[in-house]
């Protein structure tokens, strides 16, 4: 299958007292089209460095990293902001749903932020009903559940049809069959939408249902 990232060497340091501390210390991966990759490790392992990375948030101390081909180091600030726009969805730990929008809102609020060009309402519908939202659309966040505000988090990542969407330890505030649920929905839209979904957990349970899995250690893979 086709790769959609592909980093090499990937290293990631950070001033500390007079020196440097390296939270990636040389990382090699490959996010397949289509497929669900989770990232595993330990709080302070270096996930969301990577992930920030990989989504072209942050740029690497050393090493490069190819999305679509391209090399997202050699580009500038403005290229690698039109670059999430328009090719990546980000789901977050802490929801942050716009509080004062409705569930369909929020979803359509993203589709114009990204200049989404076709039938905004009827896609911002379609989403949510995926994520089996369909009846509560016009509720406000605070009259949902933890579970269902990160299902409109993820309506509203996919939304504008991205290439990959990157999620940091979505089910992390959730119970383990809400959070298995939430997963399941990454796992059906793999299928549904051809997305591909990098995740990060700290939870075991989770990671048969990964189609690869990376674990750092450290800031580095210990294997796979
Ligand atoms: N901006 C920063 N400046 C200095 N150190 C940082 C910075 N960001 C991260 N680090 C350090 O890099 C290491 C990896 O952090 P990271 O946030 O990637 O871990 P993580 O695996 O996502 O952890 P968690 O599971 O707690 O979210 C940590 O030791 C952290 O303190
Ligand atoms: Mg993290």
């Amino acid at each position: 299958m086709e790769n959609i990232i592909t980093a090499q060497n990937v290293k990631r340091a950070f001033p500390s007292g007079d020196g440097l501390f390296y939270a990636l210390k040389g990382v090699d991966l490959e996010i397949q089209k289509g497929a669900l990759t989770l990232l595993r490790g330990r709080s302070g392992s270096g996930k969301t460095t990577l992930m920030n990375i990989l989504g072209a948030l942050d740029l690497p101390t050393e090493g490069e990293v190819l999305f679509e081909g391209k090399d997202i180091c050699k580009l500038n600030e403005n290229q690698r902001s039109l670059l999430r726009r328009q090719k990546i969805g980000f789901v977050f730990q802490s929801v942050a749903l716009i509080p004062i929008m409705s569930a369909y809102e929020n979803v359509e609020f993203a589709l114009r932020l990204a200049k989404y060009p076709g039938d905004r309402r009827a896609r911002a519908e379609e989403c949510l009903k995926m994520v089996g939202l369909g009846a509560r659309m016009n509720h406000m966040p605070q009259e949902l559940s933890g579970g269902e505000q990160q299902r409109v988090a993820i309506a509203r990542a996919i939304a504008h049809k991205p290439s990959v969407v990157f999620a940091d330890e979505p089910t992390a505030e959730l119970d383990t069959t809400t959070g298995l649920q939430v997963v399941r929905i990454f796992k059906d839209l793999c299928a549904q939408e051809q997305l591909t979904f990098v995740m990060t957990t700290h939870d075991t349970g989770l990671m048969e249902i990964g189609d690869r899995v990376y674990e750092l250690e450290d800031g580095a893979f210990i294997h796979g």
